[in-house]
């Protein structure tokens, strides 16, 4: 399994990429939003020369960037324009496409995402689609062309508390098996946590001899990271204080602190010189 970092700040993938074991980095416009405020402090950076610098340092890993169009001419402009931009510094690009491009439930243009993947694979440009709720947007994803999908853990999980009228913390732990509210399961159509949403995508990949890889995306803490990886994601983004947690237990720093405190100067001289 890969992991990603989910950031478009310079120095957080740079510390990330420190620990040798980052395969690739996702952005989307709210990360962007933040680095360009941050940016509105030094005169000097633009934010394409920020983000060339992301991939120089990421060296070829895969770092996708998302559109912003809301309809297939737009998508397919910006998606070309941003690969014809940056591929030929990392050769590594994905284009990210939100599924679909429409701001509102009910839509006036038709498919504008499919088509938009559609046009930019046959161009042989890979796309990671994004904004994936359901394991049937991800298996017309995929269809169309699609390497990468990506289905959000954690706003599934927000939507679910949200539509039972749950008051809750983002970082709040949703079980994998879901929640019940008046005795009832809660489900988005039959998806019953986030982590419940990467399996089933993950199942119907494996029924149907998808090969696309299933990215799993809003991934809020170490164990959503643990339940996802056991669900068989191929792929998981995390923002860097989630990646950074991974590694913390508190009895592995007491376990730290107490063979440290036994240490004999005769067993410290023996693995020191
Ligand atoms: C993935 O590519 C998205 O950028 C991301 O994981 C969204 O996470 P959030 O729901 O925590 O914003």
């Amino acid at each position: 399994m890969q992991i990603f970092i989910d950031s478009g700040n310079l120095e957080e993938i740079k510390e990330i990429l420190d620990y040798g074991l980052l395969d690739g980095v996702t952005t989307n416009p709210s990360l962007i939003k933040k680095e360009v405020e941050n940016l509105k402090n030094s005169a000097k950076t633009t934010l394409g020369s920020y983000i060339k610098q992301i991939l120089k340092i990421t060296k070829g890993k895969r770092v996708s960037l998302e559109v912003v169009g809301k309809n297939y001419n737009e998508m397919i402009k910006e998606g070309l324009a941003l690969y014809k931009k940056f591929n030929p510094i990392s050769k590594n690009i994905y284009i990210k496409i939100p599924i679909d491009p429409c701001l509102e439930d009910v839509c006036s243009t038709e498919a504008d995402g499919i088509k938009a993947i559609k046009f930019l694979s046959s161009k042989k440009i890979p796309v990671n689609c994004t904004l994936i709720f359901t394991p049937e947007q991800a298996f017309l994803a995929a269809k169309a062309g699609a390497k990468i999908v990506s289905p959000f853990a954690g706003r599934e999980d927000d939507y679910i508390r949200e539509m039972a009228s749950i008051n809750f913390n983002k970082k709040d732990y949703f079980p994998k098996k879901g929640i019940k509210k008046l005795n009832k399961l809660l489900s988005d159509n039959g998806i019953v946590s986030g982590v419940d949403l990467i399996t089933q995508c993950k199942t119907l990949f494996k029924i149907q001899k998808i090969t696309c890889e299933i990215l799993a995306a809003s991934i809020r803490s170490p164990r959503q990271f643990r339940e996802v990886a056991l669900a068989g994601a191929d792929i998981v983004t995390m923002p860097y204080d989630v990646i950074k947690s991974l590694l913390r237990h508190h009895k592995t720093s007491e376990g730290m602190r107490q063979f440290t405190h036994d240490l004999t100067p005769e067993y410290e001289n023996l693995v020191k010189k």
